[in-house]
């Protein structure tokens, strides 16, 4: 792995402020495979020995993967001069390891939102191309029909000429339904049950890819996510041809 400043590395690992590390640094604090070090300018390979601060070893990660319920009524951006942000509601250790929203839900959205660190994964996961279905818990006006299931199906052009890819619509009785959209074009699942004179009351995330929303999170709650559990994000829920 490529060398990075000391001071960097444990603010990287969400320790303490660049300015906190430093002191600890220069406070004999920090070793490295028992040797002290105490200069935060130190450039070294995290991977190359056992970081400890304090004698505790430290497992140094070098991205981070965060699941969270995002609440209705919160933006999804990482910061705002007037409005309530996603990292807002992250503790002050995780606010510092510069996680941002992987796509966008609207304030009145509820539901799975993925934060983390890795631009790549960011990029592969919301990218047009690679296809990752996106499944919304949907409340509208009106009662959703088997021809709007057709016209999901074969694809929507909205009223501004927008036109959507094919895209899923379960029937779950009522004025329910379940969204399944492969690209993230603006307001695009409120935009297409209203081309089809269902505005959308309540909108939820379900699921990214096979990667589902873990509802004992409840609002605005998070969780770190391991490499195994990031990967279904790739995954099918289903197989294409039963969906
Ligand atoms: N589609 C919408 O209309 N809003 C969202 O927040 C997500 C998808």
């Amino acid at each position: 792995m490529a060398t990075m400043r000391l001071d960097k590395l444990l603010c990287d690992l969400g320790l303490g402020s660049r300015r906190e590390v430093r002191d600890w640094i220069r406070a004999g604090r920090v070793a490295l495979d028992g040797a002290v070090l105490r200069s935060p300018e130190q450039k070294l390979d995290p991977e190359a020995g056992v970081l400890a601060l304090d004698g505790k070893a430290l497992r140094y990660q070098a991205n981070h993967y965060f699941m969270m319920d995002k609440p209705v009524g919160v933006i999804t951006a990482t910061e705002d001069p007037g409005q309530k942000t996603v990292l807002d509601l992250l503790p002050p250790e995780l606010r510092r390891l510069g996680l941002f929203p992987v796509g966008r839900l609207d304030k009145d959205t509820s539901g799975l939102l993925i934060l983390t660190d890795d631009g790549d994964f960011a990029h592969r996961v919301t990218a047009p191309k690679s296809g990752v279905e996106k499944r919304y818990l949907a409340e509208v006006e009106g009662v959703p029909d088997a021809g709007d299931v057709n016209a999901f199906a074969e694809g929507l052009i909205l009223g501004d000429g927008t036109r959507c890819l094919p895209a899923g619509l379960e029937l779950l009785g009522g004025d329910r339904c379940i969204v399944t959209v492969q690209e993230g074009k603006y307001h695009q699942v409120k935009r297409m049950l209203a081309s089809r004179g269902k505005p959308v009351r309540m909108l939820r995330r379900l699921s990214i890819g096979a990667l589902e929303l873990d509802e004992t999170l409840g609002p605005g709650g998070f969780r770190e996510m391991d490499q195994q559990e990031l990967c279904t994000v790739f995954l099918d829920r289903k197989p294409k041809t039963q969906a």
